[in-house]
Order: C-alpha cells, then structure tokens, then sequence
C-alpha cells in the first residue's frame, strides 16, 4: 500500500462529458479538456464546470492535441499534490508554444493558494479560477478573447452552486456524487483547506433532495454526499440557533441524510467526511434505521496521541475518538469504520507515534489512508510549531503504521467470507470480462461471474474467496434493476 488516497488514485483523470449527458446549448467549436485531481470534492466541482461550459457550447475531449482549452482542477493538500500538477503544467506549456491558441486554466486550491503568482511570475496559465468563482468563468473566457488574463480567486460565504445541474463525468450510470456543503471552518492546524475553499455553507435541503430524487429517475443507485465535515451540515439555522426563514423547517445531517434514504429503498446513501468532534448519535440512529444507508464511516484519527491531537487543534482526544468507535459499533456491529492518519507531525515523539499504532490496533480499521506530514504555508502548524521531523523518520513511522494496517485490512477482508451480502452492480472486472464488480455496504470491492447481471442491478453474493481488499463469490439472488 502507497501513501496514496483512493481519490488520488483517480488523479490527473480525464473528464468527458457522455454525449447524451449534454444539455441543448449550440455548440462553439471548441474543445475542453478537463483534469482533475484530489479529493471527491474535486471531481464534484468538476460536474459543476462541466455544467457551466457546456451551456457555453464547450465540447469535451480527452486528447490534449485537439483541445483549445484545457482545465485543471487542483489540490492543494499536500506539497507532493501540487508537484503533479506543476509536472503537468510544464507539459501543456509546451504544447502551447506548438499551438498558441491553446488556453490553459487553473482551477481549484491550488488557485486559490497561488492567485496571480501562476499567471505573472511563472507566466504558465492563462486563466486562475478559484472553487467559488466557477459562475464567473465564461466572462473570464471572454475576457481572454480580448487579450487580458483571466483571474477571480474570490471566496463567497453563500456559494453552493445549488441550482446548477451537474454534468455528470465518466459516469457508471449508477453511483453518483453530490455536494451538500462547501468551505471549512475547522482549522485543523496543519490543514490548508479552510484557506482554499474558504468559510462552510450549506447547500439548500431540497435542492440536495431534488438532484438525489432525479438522479435516481435516470437510473443511478448510489448517491454520496460530500462536504469537508457533513456532521456539521445545517440548513436554515446558523451556528448561533438563529433560524433564517421561520416558515421552513432547519434540517440537519442526520435530517438530510434520513430525507435522502426515504426517495426510494433502492437508492444506496453514503457520505463522506465525518469529523469525530461532531458525529452524532442521531446520525448513527438514522444510519442503523434504514437499509440502505451504507455501513460504513470513514471517521479521520491522525493521531493516537491526545497532546498531537491538540496540536493538530482537532477537538477530540484519543479516549473521545475511542468512545465514538464504540458508538458506532453499539449501532451497527456490522459497520465497516476506514480513516485518515499523518505520520511525523511536528514534535511527534516515538511514544506518541506508538500511540497511533496501538489506537489503529484497537480499532481494526478496514482501510486507511495514510501520509507523510506536509507543511502547507499559511496554516497554523507552519506559523507556530517546526517542521522538524526528518524526511527519513517520517517515511520509517510511515512504512510502520501501512504495514500494519495492511494486516488489518486483511483480516476485514477475510471477515465476509461465508455470508451472505447485498450488492449495488457497477461494471465489468478490470481482470476479465466474463466478471462483473460491485460494492457491499461495507464498500469492499465483490467480484462475481456475469451471468445475465447488469450494471444497476442488485445480487446477493455467498462470498467465498477474497485478496486482501477484493471479495470473490458466486450469486444466489438477482434483482433487476427497473427504471
Ligand atoms: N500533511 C499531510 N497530510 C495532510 N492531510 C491534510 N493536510 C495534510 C498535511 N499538511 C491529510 C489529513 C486529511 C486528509 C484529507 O489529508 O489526513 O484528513
Ligand atoms: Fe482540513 Fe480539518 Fe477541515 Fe478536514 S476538518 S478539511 S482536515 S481543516
């Protein structure tokens, strides 16, 4: 296992629009090529822009050689994340000196966190676009046209982009995502989020319903709701208690979340991310209610060690977090429980990095996301504490806590073998086309022969064999999928 997070895997994807996701606008001719990179957040967004240029009569392409225009949405959480970016920028530079037309945008955190220095100092984009100003993107395409650069890095307390209708990108046709808040007001000391995508809000309940309710009319079987701290959505009343329009009602996560699960039984809800500080038991009750909410928390630790945790101004301690997990399993016995850990945070002794493989032991993650400490200019932890854990240290603590999160997913894996489980069918094996893939609600990866099953449907799986992140089995029940 890397220091990799799943959405990383995806990094550097391109985007295309499916044609017959394309709403009526003329065509202008032109052709976008849109990359994304980082987390769900980002993909989301890029749905958004999608959503924008198309009505711009902007055609997709995945082939840099024919695009006029080229997109990138960034991440900026990690220095490692922005050095892809930067390799990548090189690269369409030199396709501009060959094709001078070619018009290069940065989207996204890196945006936000480097502004004009792009565009003037390194003279390498044409175009700067920060996550809440993508509404401004056509005029600031306009303005090219008339030789100025193109720059709007505002952040905006209010934008949700609520009523834009995403367009939806290298889509399964079954699983889906969808923002229900933007902005982040944690300050996790060694976070740059808050920085990039700015202040939290949250989008409007029944335009979240709405985009489910639709989404599930098309035929899509999964919807995950995204935001930096989905525990802390809330609509129609600020953190204060003040309701803003006394004659609707407040809705809160575990509100929300219930009013996703009631559109139909057959559309699976997930969300991502929790913050342990904020995880209600309402939220757990609601989870355990319904079917077809997934069993699953992705529940970031990244650390072990309450005096880190502090540090990292994260608002819970070890024996906290640890009450929380025993929550979720009070709840849901079955609920698979995943988590995000940073290894050589500044000042972290041995002790302390022991404490976070003694707290990972404890809890028997089923999956990991696991990095390197990285400082990120502008963030607490860079104004106040030293980055003063070596390189090597870092990368030995690192190996220390993948190798042995590596033995607990495995051992999750092999947990489901002999049962019974409910999967949501997405698409034909990577290994073999005589194999189709899904998910249980525990979001392992099933693996079973193909049959008469298509990408929709939902099949009971006896598991029988497993890797250690991938289930085998054989179906003993099939349920079309009616549209
Ligand atoms: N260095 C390393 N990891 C970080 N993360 C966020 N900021 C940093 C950083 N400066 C990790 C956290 C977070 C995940 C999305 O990325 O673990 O939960
Ligand atoms: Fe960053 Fe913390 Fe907000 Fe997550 S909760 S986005 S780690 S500041």
């Amino acid at each position: 296992m890397e220091e990799k997070t799943l959405d990383e895997n995806r990094q550097g994807e391109l985007l295309m629009v499916e044609e017959n996701a394309l709403p009526l606008a003329p065509k202008n001719g032109k052709k976008l090529l849109l990359e994304s990179y980082g987390c769900q957040m980002n993909f989301s967004d890029s749905e958004i822009v999608a959503s924008i240029l198309t009505q711009q009569g902007y055609t997709t392409t995945r082939d840099a050689e024919e695009a006029d225009l080229v997109l990138m949405n960034t991440c900026a959480i990690r220095d490692n994340a922005e050095q892809r970016v930067r390799g990548r920028l090189q690269f369409f530079s030199g396709l501009k000196k060959k094709r001078p037309h070619l018009q290069v945008g940065i989207l996204g955190c890196m945006a936000e966190r480097l502004r004009e220095k792009l565009l003037e100092e390194e003279k390498l984009v044409d175009l700067v676009v920060g996550p809440d100003a993508y509404r401004d993107l056509p005029n600031l395409l306009d303005n090219l046209e008339s030789g100025q650069k193109g720059v709007n890095v505002l952040l905006s307390r209010e934008e949700t982009y609520a009523e834009i209708t995403p367009v939806r990108l290298n889509t399964n046709g079954v699983t889906a995502f969808i923002s229900i808040m933007r902005g982040c007001d944690n300050m996790c000391s060694f976070c740059v989020v808050p920085f990039t995508r700015g202040r939290e809000r949250s989008r409007d309940a029944e335009s979240i319903v709405n985009e489910a309710r639709d989404l599930f009319q098309q035929g899509y079987r999964e919807v995950t709701l995204l935001g930096q701290n989905v525990d802390s959505y809330k609509w129609n009343i600020n953190n204060k208690g003040e309701i803003s329009d006394p004659s609707k009602p407040t809705v809160n996560f575990a509100q929300l979340m219930e009013k996703v699960a009631l559109i139909h039984p057959d559309l699976r809800v997930r969300f991502s991310t929790s913050h342990p500080k904020d995880m209600t038991d309402e939220v757990l009750q609601v989870m355990a209610k319904y079917e077809n909410i997934c069993n699953y928390i992705h529940l970031p630790v990244q650390s072990g060690n309450t005096d880190v945790l502090k540090k990292m101004n994260r608002g819970y301690t070890r024996e906290w977090y640890l009450e929380r997990i025993a929550a979720i399993r009070q709840y849901m016995p079955d609920c698979a429980i995943s988590t995000d850990v940073i290894a050589g945070f500044c000042g972290e002794t041995e002790e302390q990095h022991q404490d976070t493989l003694s707290l990972m032991k404890e809890v028997g993650y089923d999956m990991a996301y696991m990095f390197k400490y990285s400082e990120r200019p502008k963030t607490l932890a860079e104004r106040k504490f030293e980055d003063d854990i070596s390189e090597e240290i870092k990368g030995r603590r690192l190996k220390e806590i993948i190798d042995q999160q590596m033995t607990h997913s495995a051992a999750c894996t092999q947990k489901h073998i002999g049962k019974i489980q409910r999967v949501l069918v997405e698409g034909t094996s990577k290994k073999s086309t005589e194999h189709l893939y899904g998910r249980n609600s525990q979001n392992v990866v099933v693996v079973f022969p193909k049959g008469n099953i298509a990408p929709g449907d939902y099949v009971d799986v006896q598991m029988q064999a497993c890797t250690s992140i991938t289930l085998n089995g054989s179906v003993v029940q099939h349920y079309p999928r009616v549209i």
